[in-house]
């Protein structure tokens, strides 16, 4: 046997290949990354050394404003064939009349629903017209406007066709895009993404990235925040670990291409769609650094907390990423996950008690069945209920849950569904409303069951009261 040295060998740590992914990952949520194509093109020491290697362009990217503190400050610094200002001009194109930004009242085109609504799932293009994730992309609701760095919106996409020499960029806030069928192959400008239903992607404002279909037609869900940046959730109490955590975050190392051909990027300012015509490829990125990166994550690593004991905790531990508003202390959105996990609280009404919640609650399904719901909830679909608006089970799923036997169970078991919940009040888009051909109230006349069962009960509560030296009910 031979003898061994001082043990030298040394590597970093990389995301497993995946036959479903064939791209390399970094990890970690809001790291400060550092990566490049061809080892050595980083400039040492400086971000802006006055001749970068291979004569390479730099150029700055910031995600936050110069001055903001430390710990919210996002930025990057990329390296480049050719800079982003090579451009042939901006070129305003017609308006995508499925597509919404504004969502203050003032605009004839959004309404308020103060009852429940569901949609059945979106039909995917037929195969006769050719739509990519751009022109696909269709804006149920939201709140505020891009303008007043304040608001969100829920947009739909359903496409058949890939991005060619067409590069997309959102001027108006941070896309958290959820794959419900097929795969997204994203190209962006630090390096390259592939997501499938199940992992949800984060592609920040500003960003330049493209959309493949390797799967064929595809169809998810997007959430666009206009005035902050996706955070992980404090952990409080829990500590250190759990929900989602931030070494399963993944970003992509640089990768670019040598293409000095026509390309076209668009760009959504204000919802508004503007071309710009160049003749290289946007993706010509050989080095990068900096922590204003795509990521996607896979939510089945979501880490579940619960009661072990009786009572539900908040629906807030099943938070994946939030987004804070102006007002501190509320979220602007928060994304929520629910999937398959034990249920061991004894002696609780196990299914979501009634309730009538200050936020705005929207739910969409991206594989599974939820269960228990009076919407034909189905993976595409999609549920809103506005502030306050009061929901929960029908009679039957109440009964049931009164008389089942409790113990530990697996709950949503093969099931991924999850929720957008805003602190704002969110309106419904003309498409949403009208044009969708999928709208559905929840019929009223299922709640008609729920009668007050207390009076069944009035011989005995004037029994007890009587006992307690109170004068009986009046009953009319
Ligand atoms: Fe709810």
């Amino acid at each position: 046997m031979g003898t061994f040295g001082s043990a030298s060998a040394q590597s970093t740590f990389s995301v497993p290949q995946d036959v479903k992914d064939p791209y390399r990952y970094q990890v970690g949520f809001g790291n400060r990354f550092a990566s490049e194509a061809i080892p050595g093109t980083l400039p040492y020491a400086q971000n802006n050394p006055q001749k970068v290697k291979y004569d390479l362009y730099a150029e700055s990217l910031n995600g936050t404003p110069f001055v903001t503190p430390r710990r919210d400050n996002q930025s990057a610094w990329i390296y480049r064939i050719r800079p982003s200002v090579a451009h042939q001009g901006f070129t305003e194109l017609p308006d995508n009349p499925d597509l919404e930004s504004c969502f203050l009242p003032l605009n004839p085109k959004v309404h308020f629903s103060p009852t429940q609504l569901a949609w059945y799932p979106l039909d995917i293009p037929a195969d006769s017209t050719k739509v990519d994730f751009v022109a696909g992309l269709k804006t149920l609701g939201g709140n505020g406007d891009p303008t007043l760095r304040e608001g969100l919106a829920v947009h739909i996409y359903a496409a058949n066709e890939s991005m060619d020499k067409k590069a997309f960029v959102n001027s108006d806030g941070d896309f958290l895009i959820l794959p419900q069928q097929g795969r997204l192959d994203i190209q962006t400008e630090f390096g390259k993404l592939m997501v499938r239903p199940g992992e949800l992607v984060v592609v920040q404002r500003g960003i330049k990235f493209k959309v493949g279909l390797p799967d064929g037609p595809v169809r998810g869900y997007i959430l666009e925040v206009f005035g902050s940046h996706f955070e992980l959730p404090d952990l409080g109490p829990l500590g250190t670990h759990g929900l989602a955590n931030p070494r399963d975050f993944e970003s992509p190392v640089a990768s670019f291409d040598i293409d000095q051909s026509a390309w076209e990027v668009v760009y959504k300012v204000g919802g508004k769609l503007f071309i710009c015509k160049q003749e290289h490829t946007p993706f010509d990125v050989v080095a990068w650094h900096g922590n204003y990166v795509p990521y996607k994550y896979a939510m089945e690593k979501f880490i579940h907390v619960g009661s072990i004991q009786r009572d539900h905790i908040d629906p807030s531990i099943f938070c994946v990423l939030t987004a804070r508003s102006k007002t501190p202390g509320a979220p602007l959105a928060d994304f929520l996950i629910f999937s398959g996990r034990w249920d061991i609280a004894s002696g609780t009404f196990r299914p979501p008690y009634y309730h009538r919640n200050c936020a705005t609650e929207m739910m969409g399904l991206i594989y599974g069945d939820y269960g228990g719901r009076s919407d034909q909830f189905a993976p595409g679909g999609f549920s809103f209920e506005n502030g306050f608006c009061p929901h929960g089970v029908s009679y039957d799923e109440f009964k049931k849950a009164t008389e089942a036997e409790l113990g530990p169970m697996r709950v949503h078991e093969g099931t991924l569904a999850f929720m957008f919940e805003s602190s704002m009040q969110v309106t419904i888009t003309d498409f949403g409303m009208k044009r969708t051909g999928k709208l559905h109230e929840h019929e009223p006349k299922m709640w008609d069951d729920l009668k007050g069962q207390f009076m069944n009960h009035i011989d005995q509560v004037n029994a007890d009261l009587k006992a307690a030296g109170l004068p009986p009910l009046e009953t009319q």
